[in-house]
């Protein structure tokens, strides 16, 4: 029985160590001029809100803490970022027509007023994006005014 024990404890410290060399391919890329916080002159309370609590999810660029490198951990991680590029991905900003980006702050001014992202999962661990009823109002206030001005073209 002991010995059973001791070569299932065995097994799942080699199953660990073999799932280590399939890592996906790490989100870090270049911030060019279409990035929101390059191409948009942003007041300095909405670019550290997006900064901490959607650019690892929304952008090409991930901060990545040591244990979001350790499998199976990485994979979930990448699945949130693959998933959340694919509906919103803030490095391309500045390569939207009006529309997308109309579309996209009103889209960003509901998840956040809903209270749906950040991801509760990456609030757990991500202290500094837990927003608070203020913070959520200023980024409300700030995607429907933006909303606007893109809108009238201004
Ligand atoms: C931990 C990763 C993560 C973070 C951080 C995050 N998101 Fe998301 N976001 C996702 C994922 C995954 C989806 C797609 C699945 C879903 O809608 O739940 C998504 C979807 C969205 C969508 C599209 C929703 C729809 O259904 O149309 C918007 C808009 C959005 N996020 C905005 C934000 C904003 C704004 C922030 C910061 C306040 C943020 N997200 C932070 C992962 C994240």
């Amino acid at each position: 029985m002991r010995r059973i024990f001791q070569l299932l404890i065995l097994l799942f410290i080699l199953a660990l160590v073999v799932i280590q060399f399939f890592q996906p391919e790490k989100n870090k890329g270049e911030i060019d001029s279409n990035h929101i916080l390059k191409s948009e002159q942003l007041p300095e309370e909405i670019s550290s809100l997006l900064s901490n609590a959607c650019l690892d999810c929304h952008s090409n660029q991930t901060n990545y803490l040591w244990y979001h490198q350790v499998a199976p951990v990485s994979w979930f991680i990448n699945g949130h970022i693959t998933e959340g590029k694919s509906e919103l991905n803030l490095s391309d900003w500045g390569s939207w027509d009006p529309i997308d980006k109309i579309t996209a702050l009103d889209d960003m001014a509901t998840e956040v007023k809903k209270g749906k992202m950040p991801l509760q999962s990456y609030v757990l661990i991500h202290r500094k994006a837990k927003l608070s009823e203020e913070q959520k109002a200023s980024l409300t206030a700030w995607a429907e005014s933006l909303s606007e001005k893109v809108l009238t073209g201004e």
